[in-house]
C-alpha cells in the first residue's frame, strides 16, 4: 500500500511520527508521500523524507496560502523550483482552487495555481490537486495543458462528470476516508465509478480518518481501512486492489 497524501510535515505528528511511521509500514505500507501547503511545510516534507526512507515529499502552495504568497510579493515558483531538484521530491503541491472557504481569494488562488501547473509542465512533475468546491474551476485552468501535465485529484468531491473530464485528462482520483463513511453515498458511489486503473487511496492525515477511527487523528496506517472499502466496492480481493492502486501510485509519482 502506498499512503499517497498525507501531512506527515504536521504538528500533530510532532510528539511520536517515528511510532506513526513505524505503525504505518507494520501495516504494511511501503511508501507515503508528504505534502508541503507552503514553503515552511514543504521543506521540512524534504528533510522527514531524508530521515525516514518511506517517506517522499511534494512541495508547493495551498489555496489557503496563496494570499500570503501575494503578501509577501513572492512567487511560488522560485522555492518549488529549486525544491524540486531533489530526487526524493516526486510532485508539485498541494495546489489547486478552494471554493469552499470564501475568504480565498480567487484571483490570487489562480495565479499561484497556474505557476504551479506551468512548472509541472517545464519539470514533468506530477500535481497534487486540491479543488474543495473547486473541481469545475480546476478542469477550466488544467484543459489547456492537456497532454502536457499530469497528476491526481486528491479527496475528489466532485461529480462523476465531472471525475469523467478528468480522466480525459490523463489524471488519477485520490479516495480517501470518506468511502468508509456510511451516509457518504457521493463518495462511494465515485469510488465505484472510476476504473480502478485511475483510482490512488491516501489518508490525508491528520484529517479525515476513516471508519472505525473517524473523528480521530488519522494516520498512514489507516490507508488500510480505505483499501479494504474499495475491493468491497469494487468486487475485488484486497490483494488486487494493493497491486493495482500501488503500481498507479508508482506510475504516477515514478516512486522505486
Ligand atoms: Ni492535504
Amino acid at each position: 500500500m502506498i499512503d499517497t497524501h498525507v501531512h506527515l510535515n504536521f504538528e500533530d505528528y510532532i510528539d511520536d511520527l517515528e511510532t506513526v511511521i513505524l505503525d504505518a509500514e507494520k501495516a504494511g505500507v511501503s511508501h507515503m508521500v508528504v505534502i508541503g501547503i507552503d514553503e515552511g511545510s514543504s521543506r521540512l516534507a524534504i528533510e522527514l523524507s531524508k530521515q525516514y526512507p518511506s517517506l517522499y515529499a511534494s512541495v508547493g502552495v495551498h489555496p489557503s496560502e496563496s494570499e500570503n504568497m501575494f503578501e509577501m510579493q513572492a512567487t511560488s515558483t522560485q522555492f518549488i523550483e529549486a525544491m524540486l531538484k531533489d530526487e526524493k521530491v516526486v510532485a508539485i503541491g498541494e495546489c489547486g482552487i478552494d471554493l469552499y472557504h470564501e475568504d480565498y481569494n480567487l484571483e490570487y488562488q489562480q495565479h499561484v495555481f497556474k505557476e504551479q501547473i506551468e512548472l509541472a509542465k517545464t519539470y514533468q512533475k506530477p500535481l497534487i490537486i486540491h479543488s474543495r468546491s473547486g473541481v469545475r474551476a480546476c478542469i477550466d485552468m488544467l484543459k489547456p495543458y492537456q497532454g502536457h501535465v499530469k497528476g491526481v485529484f486528491h479527496c475528489f468531491n466532485g461529480t462523476q462528470e465531472e471525475a469523467d473530464e478528468i480522466l480525459e485528462l490523463g489524471f488519477y482520483i485520490g479516495v480517501n476516508g470518506p468511502i468508509t463513511f456510511k451516509n457518504a453515498k457521493d463518495a462511494k458511489d465515485i469510488a465505484m465509478h472510476v476504473p480502478i486503473e485511475r483510482l490512488l487511496i491516501e489518508t490525508d492525515g491528520p484529517y479525515l480518518s476513516p471508519e472505525p477511527y473517524r473523528g480521530r487523528r488519522n494516520q498512514p496506517a489507516n490507508v488500510k481501512y480505505i483499501l479494504k472499502t474499495l475491493a468491497q466496492l469494487k468486487n475485488m480481493s484486497e490483494a488486487e486492489v494493493d497491486d493495482i492502486t500501488t503500481q498507479n501510485a508508482k506510475n504516477l509519482f515514478l516512486l522505486p
